[in-house]
């Protein structure tokens, strides 16, 4: 404010809710009872919510508010923003196309631009309209704010965006196996009773791929995203990642950690977009995350140390960000300011297959002569050079036994090539590969 300048006027603006589940419950309530207008400048309405099912009993919006007619959410002549928080990405598309084409800006809490980039973008684009997604990745952490504020070139984004796959990874490294951690995580509520979406990796890609655009400003889609799932992970897998030690700069041994990361990630001009489970050294802050808890370490140009955002992922601060976006959109619309992303770089994205990493492979063998000098044979055969060959316990003749083994930095498709050969010569069987993240 300049000398002389009055008391700024606060900004009324008045929004419809489309979607009154979680998180528009939250959104609501946060609104009616935490929600300080005089901190912020914005004094936010609610014209109407608009949930789909009128005969689901529902409780703690006010008379009249609620309607299950989707029109409501665009007819009220005060309303500037449409905000959404419904799971049917199509539908979200649907919503915020219409919402701008009807004059008015988008906040969302769905991933939709993890799908539909280009729709969102040009319909933002042509109707001169605001979009807020803050709140679909990281949740209250606001990541994607914190990454459109560095002004310089980002070379990776590593974090852990997926509350039910780490909670689950948590768990195994205490000793419980994948089912017992998956049971404990459903009754947290952290996961779904089908978990798939998580545990597969869709719900990370997802995220990783609005990171990569906030990054990058390119429209890359989910689908571009290496995606593999955590359900393969056993307790072997764990206690084996324990027992190969990592040597830092100082000499110090750290384990490694198996950790269910996202990674975008500039390799050699091209984008490299994961969402795998990794293993991680030990002395890395990526393994001081807490167990309910998202975490991202951005590392730009200029400097080494990366720029760490973490905090409650999932959950009711979800609402938090969206108060946020509706918050600065309320002030660009009020100074007549139309600043929709644009996502107009373009970026060759690698193929899943040709990213790069460092390899753990587990695979069990029989203990019978000949069998590791087949299987170091193939690996040879494929220029894969072996950096550790781990065997934890003693083993007699016959007996079939797990085995590590970490590989140099690789293509991804080399080294499932190999395993596949190694796996069709039948001295090998139950094989996993992961990444290791350093
Ligand atoms: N929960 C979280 O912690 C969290 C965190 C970050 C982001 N998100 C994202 O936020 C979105 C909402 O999550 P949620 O947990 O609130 O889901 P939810 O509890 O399942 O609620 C979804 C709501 O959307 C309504 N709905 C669905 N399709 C609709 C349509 N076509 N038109 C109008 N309303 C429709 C549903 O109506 P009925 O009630 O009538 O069925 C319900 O009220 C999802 O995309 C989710 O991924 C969630």
């Amino acid at each position: 404010m300049q000398r002389g300048d009055g008391p700024q006027k606060a900004i009324d603006v008045h929004i419809s809710i489309v979607g009154a589940g979680h998180v528009g419950k939250w959104l609501f309530e946060n609104l009616a009872t935490k929600y300080d207008p005089g901190k912020t400048g914005v004094r936010i309405h609610v014209d109407r919510i608009v949930a789909k099912d009128p005969k689901k009993q529902r409780q703690g919006f006010g008379e009249g508010i609620l309607s299950f007619d989707l029109e409501d959410a665009f007819k009220g002549p005060k309303t500037k923003i449409v905000v959404e928080a419904i799971s049917d990405l199509k539908a979200s598309r649907d919503i915020a196309c219409k919402a701008m084409e009807s004059g008015k800006h988008w906040v969302t809490s769905s991933k939709t631009m993890a799908l539909y980039p280009r729709e969102i973008v040009g319909a933002a684009i042509a109707n001169r309209r605001n979009v807020g997604y803050m709140a679909s990745v990281g949740g209250g952490t606001c990541v994607l704010d914190r990454i459109s504020k560095i002004p310089y070139a980002i070379n990776t984004v590593v974090g852990v965006l997926n509350t039910t796959s780490h909670f689950i990874l948590k768990r195994m490294l205490l000793g419980e196996t994948y089912e017992a951690a998956l049971r404990e995580a459903q009754g947290a509520g952290l996961a779904e009773p089908n978990p798939d979406f998580d545990v597969k990796g869709r719900d990370g890609a997802h995220k990783i791929s609005i990171v990569a655009q906030r990054a990058w400003n390119t429209a890359v889609t989910h689908e571009q995203v290496c995606t593999e799932p955590i359900d393969t992970i056993t307790p072997v897998d764990i206690q084996l990642a324990d027992a190969l030690m990592f040597r830092d700069e100082r000499g110090k041994k750290h384990p490694h950690v198996i950790m269910p990361l996202q990674v975008a990630q500039m390799q050699s001009g091209k984008l490299a977009l994961g969402c795998f489970p990794a293993l991680v050294p030990g002395n890395h802050a990526l393994t001081t995350i807490g167990e309910r808890e998202n975490a991202v370490y951005i590392y730009h140009e200029g400097r080494k140390e990366p720029v760490e955002v973490r905090g409650p992922g999932a959950g009711e601060p979800t609402a938090d960000a969206m108060i946020s976006d509706i918050v600065e959109i309320a002030k660009k619309d009020a100074a007549g300011i139309a600043d929709p992303p644009t996502l107009s770089r373009r970026v060759e994205v690698l193929e899943p297959g040709e990213m790069e990493s460092e390899f753990y492979i587990r695979l069990y063998t029989q203990n019978v002569p000949g069998a590791m000098h087949k299987i170091s044979g193939v690996l040879a055969k494929h220029a894969i050079n072996m950096q550790m060959f781990y065997q934890p316990l003693l083993t007699k003749r016959g007996v079939r036994s797990p085995i590590a083994i970490i590989v140099d930095k690789e293509k991804g498709r080399v080294v499932q090539g190999a395993l596949r050969e190694i796996e069709e010569l039948g001295y090998a069987e139950d094989i996993l590969l992961l990444r290791l993240f350093h």
